[in-house]
């Protein structure tokens, strides 16, 4: 503990007063007893006078023992003198002998006539004397009387008391001054305190009132005024901050000014085999549909924000009713914004490049799912065809000036270098959906040389994940004979440079979509709890198309798992499945179908009571509306791929939310897993582990839910899918400017 310099002036201030006080103690105490001495030394004188002057009057010598008798019991006394007028001792005491004469201050006495006392010391003795004037009947002045008293007593006693009490006050004056100083150290340490926590509280929401300690009211003062002046700065800067952030955003708008600035009145062509709008027949009701597809979900709202061009497979069939004669629509049919253009396959290619290479062969080949790949030559033919096919009707999209292309997925490998091979100014990207898989397990197609030539025929090859790009370049790096700029990164090759880059795509807000009004909601979902008998019941949902490599049975078999582990909550939860069939004529796709519609049906009957069924699997094609209403309605959404090149479901779970609540339990195996790290990730394989995720997300407290989800909302909203567009059409910008897009180039470039 260490002393204040107030501590120190408030001992020393108090060793004054102790020091003052004893000073004056000592002095009275030594008048009073100078004061008693001088008393006793005059009774002694009065009693001894009358035979002192007998003694002077009748002068033989005096008699010592007699007048010792007379001194007995006086206390200190030591002896007497008597003095006759001549100043010659006429009696003296043996104990005075060596002491005290009849001197001066005799004398001065007689000269006086008056009593005298004197304190001195006389041969290292303190010494009290009281000489009284003798005199006669007749007043006439016949000698002195000495009375010598030991006075040393009175210094020791006084010395003493004083020694005591100076000692006592000492105490005391410390005693207070610790005291002191340790209860104001403790009242201003909780002044302090108090201070702290208000200083504290004023950075948190829970505003506590300031001290009211008049000490310390200056500083709350100046504090206040500095917290108002810094909250005053945080809320312009967190106001600065907002407006940078919206600002930054990417909207529909922004990059249609983008896409303006960057490509001009250029031509933006879109290639991809699903189209967006299907015109489909229902209940024997001509109807537009939007199919369940990732990549319809991205690009849609993009080719409405650029007013391109986009060319599909006429899948629907009820499409060629409403195509033009160029087999044009505008599309959305409810409010036109783009072309969509319209390629007509007939059954067999169908059969053989859509089902056959691109969904039997490239889809397993890319996807980590021990689903063996089926390479039919026919279908290979087949594929060829249809990309050539393609490759014309972009061809005819592409007018005079430079045209930009965008080719979206497996489906059209080939159609970058063909189109290239005609149009050697067009600049042509190519983004891929899935993931791409390592060199050993590509290498197992018969035409992979044919298929990497292809995409290079590509100015640049985008995937969501940098992993993806990293297998794409050992890829071609093992089976061409090309040149990887890493730096870059790039391949290099006889016909210019590919660039490989990642780009991770995003989604559109659900608000910008027409279905996310509070009311309608409220309605829909009242709608589907009433006919799913949903009740109160805690809601686990997921979206999918019916595709072995999105991990339903996988899923089934964790719900099954958490029920049985949990007994508890059997009766409480339901797990909703959305499941739009897809690739129905692809025998492992039926074959799927039907595993799944068995292990909903086994678990039911395990689980289920008679008004509870714990998995309802709604298989139909389902509205973006109907698929809004599900994720907003869950408590948790599964997403549980064995293989996925991103999964924007999970994206569009998260931008449903508006409440900032429920939890998102995502396979780590899905491209999303890597931005998603607020996710419960899973591995699907390991049941156990994923049934233990399954309860901590369904138990898992309000305030965790918000904080995890407000994360991935943040993630969701700044990485949308107008910014992965933005990002496609600068990179395609830069590819012009980067200017080797020729063989020629090529050759005669710093690369070789
Ligand atoms: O997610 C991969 C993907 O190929 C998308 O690109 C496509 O939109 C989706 O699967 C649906 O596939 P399909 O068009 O064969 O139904």
């Amino acid at each position: 503990m260490k002393f204040s310099r107030f501590g120190i002036l408030v001992i020393g201030s108090l060793l004054v007063v102790v020091v003052g006080i004893s000073f004056i103690h000592f002095q009275r105490e030594q008048t009073a007893l100078r004061d008693d001495l001088n008393r006793r030394a005059r009774v002694i004188s009065k009693s001894l006078a009358p035979p002192a002057i007998r003694i002077l009057k009748n002068p033989p010598a005096i008699d010592e023992e007699d007048v010792a008798e007379r001194l007995e019991g006086q206390g200190r006394t030591i002896g007497l003198m008597i003095c006759n007028l001549e100043g010659k001792p006429i009696a003296l005491s043996s104990t005075l002998t060596d002491t005290v004469t009849c001197n001066d201050e005799v004398m001065a006495t007689l000269e006086s006539g008056k009593e005298s006392i004197l304190l001195d010391e006389i041969g290292g003795q303190s010494l009290h004397r009281l000489i009284l004037p003798l005199k006669d009947r007749t007043g006439s002045l016949l000698g002195t009387l000495t009375i010598v008293h030991d006075s040393s007593y009175i210094t020791k006693r006084v010395t003493s008391a004083v020694t005591w009490m100076t000692l006592s006050l000492a105490i005391l004056a410390i005693v207070i001054a610790l005291g002191t100083y340790l209860a104001s150290r403790r009242s201003f340490q909780r002044s302090v305190t108090q201070l702290l926590d208000w200083m504290k509280s004023s950075k948190s929401a829970e505003d506590l009132p300031p001290p009211t300690e008049s000490l310390l009211r200056p500083v709350s003062r100046e504090v206040e005024k500095l917290t108002a002046r810094l909250r005053a700065a945080k809320e312009t800067a967190k106001e600065v901050s907002e407006a940078n952030r919206v600002s930054n955003l990417w909207t529909g708008a922004r990059l249609k000014g983008h896409a303006t600035f960057s490509i001009g009145n250029k031509s933006l062509i879109v290639v991809s085999n699903r189209e967006p709008y299907m015109h489909v027949k229902k209940e024997g009701k001509q109807r537009v549909i939007i199919p369940a597809s990732g990549l319809v979900t991205a690009l849609d709202p993009v080719l409405r924000a650029t007013s391109g061009i986009w060319i599909a497979h006429g899948s629907g069939e009820e499409d060629r009713d409403f195509v033009n004669s160029e087999d044009k629509i505008l599309v959305p049919p409810e409010s036109p914004l783009y072309t969509l253009r319209r390629i007509w396959l007939t059954r067999e290619e169908e059969e053989r490049y859509y089902y056959g290479f691109s969904n039997e062969a490239v889809w397993p080949l890319c996807h980590l799912t021990h689903h063996r790949p089926h390479f039919e030559e026919k279908d290979w033919q087949s594929y060829i065809k249809v990309n050539e096919k393609f490759a014309d009707a972009v061809l005819q999209e592409c007018g005079k000036d430079q045209p930009f292309v965008l080719v979206q997925d497996y489906h059209f490998t080939l159609l970058p270098k063909l189109i290239r091979e005609r149009r050697p100014d067009a600049v042509v990207g190519l983004f891929w959906h899935i993931p791409w898989p390592t060199p050993e397990s590509f290498q197992i197609c018969p035409w992979k040389r044919e298929i990497l030539e292809g995409m290079l025929g590509a100015n640049f090859v985008g995937f969501h994940l940098q992993s993806y790009c990293n297998n794409f370049l050992d890829t071609v790096n093992s089976l061409l004979p090309v040149r990887i700029d890493w730096d870059r990164p790039g391949i290099l090759h006889n016909e210019g440079l590919t660039t490989v880059k990642p780009f991770p795509i995003g989604v559109q807000l659900w608000s910008e979509r027409g279905v996310a009004s509070d009311e309608r909601f409220r309605e829909k979902a009242n709608m589907w709890r009433k006919e799913l008998e949903l009740n109160a019941k805690r809601l686990i949902v997921s979206v999918d198309r019916l595709d072995y490599t999105k991990g339903i049975p996988e899923r089934i078999g964790a719900i099954d798992r958490f029920l049985e582990k949990y007994p508890a909550h059997r009766g409480k939860v339901v797990f909703v499945q959305l499941a739009a069939p897809s690739r129905v004529h692809i025998p492992r796709y039926r074959e799927f179908v039907t595993e799944v519609e068995g292990l909903v049906e086994q678990i039911n009957w395990r689980h289920g009571t008679e008004d509870w069924k714990p998995i309802l699997f709604l298989k139909s094609h389902h509205d973006p509306e109907t698929v809004y209403t599900f994720l907003r309605m869950a408590d948790v959404c599964i997403i549980s791929s064995l293989s996925d090149g991103m999964n924007l479901v999970a994206k569009e779970f998260v931008a449903a939310r508006e409440k900032g609540d429920g939890v998102l339990i995502l396979s780590e195996f899905t491209g999303a897993a890597r931005e998603f790290q607020d996710a419960l990730q899973i591995n699907p394989y390991a049941r156990a582990d994923f049934a233990e995720v399954i309860r901590v997300a369904i138990e898992m407290p309000m305030e965790e839910q918000k904080k995890r989800m407000s994360r991935m909302k943040a993630q969701v909203i700044e990485h949308n899918v107008y910014g992965w567009a933005a990002n496609l059409i600068t990179e395609m910008t830069q590819t012009v400017e980067v200017g080797i897009s020729s063989r020629q180039d090529f050759q005669t470039s710093k690369y070789l």
